[in-house]
């Protein structure tokens, strides 16, 4: 599917990052399959080990509104960070679980430019619940 709307939206959503510690903005947009798009940003706190980033915002949205992994098509981040919006570890853990293996994640620059990886590519050796006794 076209990632337009998709890169739209993860720049709407950015602006409405609560991040008055880091002053990072961060957007994320799942597009599904029926052509929904879910979003989130992330959310900071005073007490910094509570700050929600904004693919685990969105991740869990997606969740809480029906959503399977398999209705996924793609994902877009987008960030005023220095260059590509790259998940951290624990996003990357949240992801592993609730994106389909080969779904495309573009990591988009400011100007709009991105990376385009999966999350196989992102979290290799990863574990999961096929480690579970
Ligand atoms: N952040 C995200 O939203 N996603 C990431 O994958 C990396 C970090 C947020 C968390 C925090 O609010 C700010 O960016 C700086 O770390």
């Amino acid at each position: 599917m076209d990632n337009k709307l998709t890169i739209d939206k993860a720049f709407e959503v950015m602006k409405n990052a609560y991040a008055p510690y880091s002053l990072c903005h961060v957007g994320a947009a799942i597009m599904m399959k029926d052509g929904n798009i879910i979003s989130g940003c992330n959310v900071e706190n005073a007490s910094y080990g509570l700050c929600n980033c904004a693919e685990r915002t969105a991740l869990f949205s997606s969740i809480s509104n029906g959503y399977k992994k398999e209705d996924i098509d793609h994902m877009v981040l987008v960030s005023d960070f220095k260059g590509d919006t790259r998940p951290c570890g624990a996003c990357r853990q949240v992801m592993s679980e609730l994106l389909p293996f080969n779904c495309p994640i573009y990591m988009l620059n400011l100007d709009g430019s991105f990376t385009k990886l999966t999350i196989q590519e992102l979290l290799p050796y990863s574990f999961s619940s096929k480690d579970l006794k």
